[in-house]
């Protein structure tokens, strides 16, 4: 019996490149206080909308046949980037993020709607609400980022708002140099 290969999955909103180089600038002015952070390299920096874990190779088809069915249905929207946040809490951070605004409720719905229909492809639903968010840095385990909580909380960060038009289907291979992010598949707004 051969055995059916797996690809680690995710689907994504992709940033624009000025605001990956944005955020590297902020990760830059942060540097002096790295100490047990692992910084996210600008170009994997992603909005995502859905964690999938690994899936078999002959299940991507489907998948992409249903994003594309969801993706006909919403029209381009605007995505405002924000300041930054920490998950859980400020007390015991492990992810240091930038936050993502959404004006009308479209990213919201979107990515409501692939949670629905993955779920009826057997993708388990995410049980946290949504929080759109870039992760830009994760605390190493077993440290605590004393210092860098407070100096990313009060860093400033403006950038300008970017239009969505697509979404991808990404694959992430987990290397020892980090992960490697491929887009499988790109699909598009109506
Ligand atoms: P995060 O940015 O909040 O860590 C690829 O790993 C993307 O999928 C990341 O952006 C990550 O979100 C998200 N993700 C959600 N659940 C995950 C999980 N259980 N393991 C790894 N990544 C996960």
């Amino acid at each position: 019996m051969t055995e059916e290969k797996m690809i680690r999955t995710f689907i994504c909103i992709e940033l624009p490149e000025g605001l990956k180089k944005k955020i590297g600038e902020i990760q830059a002015q942060l540097k002096h206080y790295s100490a047990g952070i692992s910084w996210v390299r600008p170009q994997n920096i992603h909005l995502t909308l859905k964690f999938l874990g690994d899936v078999e190779e002959q299940r991507l088809p489907d998948l992409a046949t249903a994003m594309g069915e969801i993706a006909a249905r919403y029209s381009r929207f605007t995505l405002i980037p924000e300041g930054p946040g920490v998950f859980p809490h400020a007390r015991s951070p492990r992810v240091f993020w930038l936050g993502i605004r959404e004006d009308t409720g479209t990213l919201a719905h979107l990515q409501e709607e692939i949670e629905e229909r993955l779920e009826e492809l057997g993708f388990a639903r995410e049980k946290r609400a949504f929080r759109p968010h870039l992760t830009i840095g994760r605390v190493r385990p077993y440290r605590k980022p004393k210092e860098l909580t407070p100096a990313f909380l009060t860093i400033g960060f403006a950038a300008d708002p970017f239009e969505v038009d697509h979404i991808t289907l990404m694959r992430s291979d987990l290397k020892p140099t980090g992960a490697v992010y491929t887009p499988l598949r790109v699909i598009n707004l109506q």
